[in-house]
């Protein structure tokens, strides 16, 4: 169990992976501390060995990326960096709906685009917002009401001849469901509709391969499952993906710097202004301490944490005024575990007790994903109380955790009998 900064007094227990990855390995800070204090220079802005090292050191940081994912190595180029998940998904789905527009390719009909129940604020409100000021139609696709699953042959359904995009949700923020995307990808591939996934509770923690899930666009953060600082994300673009998508951002690039128009040469074409190099070069170590340890090993450690937590809570026995929601398993799931206690009926309350009784930091609320939360019913309960697992707890930790919940669950039932 790690302590945080001295002013935070008593056990800290850091619980909320889903929202950003804490702690980082050391090799990320050493990393940053070498750029702020040795390099500083903008990577590709100076013609200086400073510049050229921060910018071969970026580079670095892209083949990392390239090889955990199972994309090709040799074209680092494909990914593109972003602030966050948000920005990469954005810069997706505006690219393709945009080069759509741009190039009339669905006729008469405006394009239309297919998104889940379960998927997160950053593709729904990108796809409302083009909806809303007409630019697309889009099906939402319902999700199980017990597991949070999408049904790949709904998806194949909902696809028509103007369908220019599938985007989906790799692992739910909500309650850790994770989509059959290999599935889906192969429905997509077949009808040539670029397949966009949203792998921001998954990459760094599960495997994952581009090529055999026919995924053409992967949004994912820097600072979750990849331990990197908050500030980074990637999206990574498969070879001749780029052709079908316009920019929705242009600038300096500190190539052709003659040509008052945006480069077409990959990564430059989508990444405008001046890098976030010092985080880039955090990230890079921590993409390498994924690499170092083993993806498989990192997953088979977080399924042993998951499997923790739900064998923890049934040694307390039947509990009626605890519900636990998703696949109820380690199958399908990743590490997001998020619970209602009666008794604890506004969830913020549940994140308050385990906080200030036993030092655990949770996540209550609805979480950025209103669907998912109606999905389950919880929507208009105020959501779920969010534990979310990364690869520095301990299955003891863990324990910790289920105790804690047993033992409140245990007395709330004990008060309201
Ligand atoms: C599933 C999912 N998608 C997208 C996002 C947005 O990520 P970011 O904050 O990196 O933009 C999150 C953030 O929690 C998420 O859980």
């Amino acid at each position: 169990m790690s302590n945080t900064s001295s002013d935070i007094t008593g056990p800290r227990l850091y619980m909320d992976n889903a929202a950003t990855s804490f702690p980082k390995p050391k090799a990320v800070h050493e990393a940053m501390m070498h750029f702020a204090t040795k390099l500083g220079a903008s990577p590709g802005r100076g013609a200086y060995a400073e510049a050229r090292e921060a910018g071969r050191l970026m580079n670095q940081c892209r083949e990392r990326i390239c090889k955990l994912i199972g994309a090709d190595t040799s074209k680092p180029q494909q990914m593109v960096f972003t602030l966050n998940t948000t920005d990469g998904l954005n810069i997706a789905i505006r690219g393709i709906i945009g080069h759509a527009i741009a190039n009339n390719t669905t006729g008469s009909d405006k394009p239309h685009v297919i998104t889940t129940w379960m998927d997160h604020n950053s593709v729904l409100r990108p796809f409302n917002a083009l909806a809303n000021s007409k630019d697309i139609e889009q099906t939402r696709i319902k999700c199980d009401p017990q597991t949070g699953l999408a049904d790949p042959e709904d998806i194949k359904q909902a696809i028509r001849p103007n369908t220019v995009l599938i985007a989906v949700v790799h692992g739910s923020n909500v309650t850790g469901t994770v989509q059959p995307i290999a599935e889906i990808g192969k429905i997509a591939r077949e009808q040539d509709i670029p397949f966009l996934v949203d792998a921001a509770q998954t990459i760094g923690h599960m495997p994952l391969d581009v090529e055999q899930a026919n995924i053409d666009l992967l949004a994912f953060p820097g600072h979750k499952g990849l331990l990197g600082p908050l500030g980074t994300g990637a999206l990574y673009i498969r070879p001749g993906i780029e052709d079908r998508m316009i920019t929705s951002k242009e600038g300096g690039t500190g190539s052709v710097s003659e040509q008052d128009t945006q480069p077409a040469f990959m990564p430059d074409r989508f990444e405008p202004g001046s890098h976030n190099a010092i985080g880039i070069i955090g990230l890079s170590e921590g993409v390498q301490y994924i690499l170092d340890k083993g993806i498989e090993q990192i997953w088979e450690h977080e399924q042993g944490l998951m499997r923790m937590m739900i064998e923890g809570l049934s040694e307390y026995g039947e509990m009626p005024n605890m519900t636990w929601y998703g696949p109820q398993g380690i199958k399908n799931r990743c590490g997001v575990f998020s619970v209602r206690v009666g008794g604890y009926d506004q969830p913020q309350t549940l994140s308050d007790a385990l906080e200030s009784r036993y030092g655990i930091l949770t996540r209550s609320g609805i979480h950025c994903a209103p669907l998912a939360h109606q999905t389950f019913g919880t929507h208009d309960l105020g959501g779920m109380t969010r534990f979310s697992f990364g690869p520095f707890l301990s299955t003891q930790d863990v324990k910790y955790a289920s105790d804690a919940l047993g033992q409140i669950c245990l007395e709330t039932q004990a008060v309201t009998k």
